[in-house]
């Protein structure tokens, strides 16, 4: 879907309007293409003089990612990149060792540049006072996103003590332009379950040999899901209803994947996909709830039926999935559950309350399920916010143009941010993130 702003304001008028009337003037955002580097330019790391223990991990898994790093910034460099291990922060005056490291390097960013600064999780630490400091590190990283600009990003990853080694596939995520529309986020990594990193995979196919189901795979989000887990190496099962089983045909054969044509909601769904993953498959290692339906109304005016199939579809449907495959031995060990939410689900929305309901209840899904899993299977899910699809094409103009504007971004989203997500949680080396829900908004405003 095309965002007619965005090509106006990069027209020689377009810009001389921007910079005369303040309007938004959103950059290009850089995405990721298949063969090129994780990263093209250099990262700054640093932290280790403040104690951080994560040091020889950091590096270590920049080397395997083939990331390049210095560890101090030389005057009139461009870096595309700048990494900060935080944990030997234990105490809240040593916070100006963020500042110090940070206010200096900021100007010699290139556009589409990646922070991450890397804390222990607050309930993790060893004494009041490393708490405090630790959980001040999110106001820190939430508002250098909303600062930074020119389609840079900001994050913060509290590392448990026992995950050191796990952090691999979260670092080649955030700092690729893979996370494009994902910024001001907290990801938890080791907090929920085993911290094993199970597999070490082969960074440029890290799906090879894994078999995903995807539901609502025939167009929109599900769609660009399927070819992004396909590039990634993985077989890809697609799951659409019988209605749109031609689109779902077609995009199964461009990528070589298999499909089933059911409603998700049919009494016998999860069932039939349990025997089909297993007698065909062997099993599967990648589940993607990504289906899903709005029926807006406001509450007033709302029929029963109405708010009940947006709960039965986005919500029932996931669970009794979840719970027939996990049943019936279905997902392999090291396997992946990947539910889609929403930032309606965090924020609210008017004429939403089945829709926020079900979406805040695919988020307790998650909280429920991580702690009980088993064998390096996870739980996460994605929230996306504005993201240009048939879906949001359909919203009124005006209410459009807040949603797409309202964000660190100024724009919408591409289905393909939500997708790269979500193939990073699939990575077989992140079973340590387990339990995280991680909003692909570009830092919307609206509940943040
Ligand atoms: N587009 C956005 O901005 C946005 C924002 C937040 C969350 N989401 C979520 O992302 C997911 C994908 O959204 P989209 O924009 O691509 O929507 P979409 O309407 O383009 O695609 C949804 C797909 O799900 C399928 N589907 C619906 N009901 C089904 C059922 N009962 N059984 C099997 N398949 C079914 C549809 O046929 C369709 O192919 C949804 O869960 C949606 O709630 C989207």
């Amino acid at each position: 879907m095309s965002d007619r702003y965005q090509s106006l304001i990069h027209t020689p008028v377009g810009q001389l309007l921007a910079k005369n009337l303040g309007l938004p003037n959103p950059v290009d955002l850089e995405r990721y293409t298949e063969g090129d580097p994780l990263v093209q330019g250099t990262v700054v790391v640093g932290g280790d003089s403040s104690g951080g223990r994560l040091g020889s991990s950091l590096t270590g898994a920049l080397d395997e990612l083939g990331i390049a790093y210095v560890d101090e910034a030389t005057d009139g460099a461009r870096y595309k990149g700048l990494v900060f291990d935080a944990t030997g922060i234990t105490s809240s005056d040593q916070l100006v060792e963020l500042q110090h490291f940070f206010t200096p390097k900021l100007r010699s960013l290139e556009t589409n540049a990646r922070i991450v600064v890397l804390g222990t999780p607050p309930e993790a630490t060893g004494t009041p006072g490393e708490r405090v400091a630790q959980r001040a590190l999110e106001g820190f990283t939430r508002s250098l996103g909303k600062e930074v600009g020119r389609g840079s990003t900001v994050q913060l990853v509290y590392v448990a003590p026992d995950a050191d080694d796990a952090i691999t596939s979260t670092l080649g995520f955030l700092l690729s332009p893979k996370s494009a529309y994902v910024s001001g986020q907290v990801v938890r990594i080791g907090a929920v379950g085993s911290s094993d990193p199970a597999e070490t995979p082969d960074w440029t196919h890290p799906l090879a040999g894994k078999v995903a189901l995807v539901t609502g795979a025939s167009r929109g989000i599900g769609e660009q899901i399927a070819r992004v887990l396909h590039r990634d190496g993985a077989t890809v099962i697609g799951v659409d209803v019988p209605q749109a089983a031609e689109e779902l045909h077609q995009v199964m054969k461009d990528i070589g994947g298999d499909h089933l044509t059911l409603d998700i909601t049919a009494k016998d769904a999860p069932a039939r996909m349990a025997h089909h993953v297993k007698t065909k498959h062997g099993g599967v290692d990648i589940v993607v709830h990504n289906a899903g339906i709005t029926r807006d109304k406001r509450l007033m005016n709302m029929k029963d039926d109405v708010f009940a199939s947006a709960i039965s579809v986005n919500l029932t449907a996931p669970e009794r999935i979840t719970a027939t495959l996990l049943e019936e031995k279905a997902i392999n060990p090291n396997g992946r559950i990947i539910g889609v939410a929403s930032i309606a689900g965090i924020a609210g929305n008017m004429g939403q309350t089945n829709y926020a309901a079900s979406k805040a209840g695919v988020i307790g899904f998650v909280e429920a399920t991580a702690p009980e899993l088993e064998d390096g299977i996870t739980v996460n899910a994605v929230a996306p916010g504005f993201i240009e699809t048939k879906m949001t094409a359909a919203v009124p103009l005006m209410t459009r143009e807040v949603g797409r504007r309202l964000n660190s971004m100024q724009q919408g989203g591409q289905p393909v941010d939500v997708a790269e997500t979500i193939a990073w949680l699939a990575n077989p080396a992140s079973t340590a993130v387990n339990g995280n829900v991680v909003r692909v908004c570009g830092q919307m405003m609206l509940g943040a």
